[in-house]
């Protein structure tokens, strides 16, 4: 059996990750991909309940180390009992954010020590990482501008836009990194042209 691919996407708020989550689903679909379509924090049941406690606006006084432990708890379960057992099978996995979020978020948003991050990512992760990253980048005030439009803030969008001014920056670092697994995308270009890019990049993967 041929392991399958590891795909994410990636970006702050409002990037327009919901779209092309779908697009990108629909483009591996068309050819042939049998695709497991998935996110985080989330992706099994237990997981989906950290979520929810990550983003409840009622969790007040959360520690950036207990925001860090529970992304990576949630995401220990979704590995263990989603994405190995269908990149075991065959299948391809798209999910919606994976641990870059956590180096831009509790390590750029946060200023969680990025050593403790990339610990906690071999700790729980082993040698998982995924084979493309695609990364939606858009100047903080578009996608802010965007996702306030969406109305109902969580725990994360209710950040100030320094927050996302590190995130951004923290993405791109990496982005610039592992160039060989990330692809840069412009998301303030137009659909049209956001929806090219990515399936050049993922033309290359297949
Ligand atoms: P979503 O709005 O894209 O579904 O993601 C939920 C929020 O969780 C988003 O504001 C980013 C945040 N997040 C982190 O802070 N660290 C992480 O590791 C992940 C996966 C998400």
């Amino acid at each position: 059996m041929i392991r399958g691919k590891f795909i994410t996407l990636e970006g702050g708020e409002g990037v327009g990750k919901t779209t092309n989550m779908k697009y990108v689903q629909q483009l591996l679909e068309n050819t042939g991909r049998s695709v497991v379509v998935t996110r985080e924090p989330g992706g099994t049941g237990m997981a989906e309940k950290i979520r929810d406690i990550l983003l409840d606006r009622q969790s007040e006084g959360m520690t950036p180390v207990t925001e860090l432990l529970l992304m990576f708890a949630a995401r220990s379960q979704h590995i263990v009992h989603v994405i190995e057992p269908a990149l075991q099978r065959g299948q391809w996995v798209l999910c919606d954010r994976f641990t870059d979020a956590t180096f831009a978020y509790q390590g750029g948003g946060r200023g969680m020590d990025v050593e403790t991050i990339a610990w906690l990512e071999q700790c729980v992760q082993g040698e998982l990482r995924p084979d493309l990253t695609l990364l939606l980048d858009a100047p903080v005030a578009t996608g802010m501008g965007r996702a306030q439009r969406r109305g109902d803030f969580d725990r994360f969008e209710q950040e100030q836009v320094e927050f996302f001014e590190r995130v951004r920056q923290v993405y791109l670092q990496r982005a610039r990194l592992n160039q060989r697994r990330f692809k840069i995308i412009d998301a303030a270009q137009s659909l049209d042209c956001v929806q090219k890019n990515i399936a050049e990049a993922i033309a290359v993967l297949s």
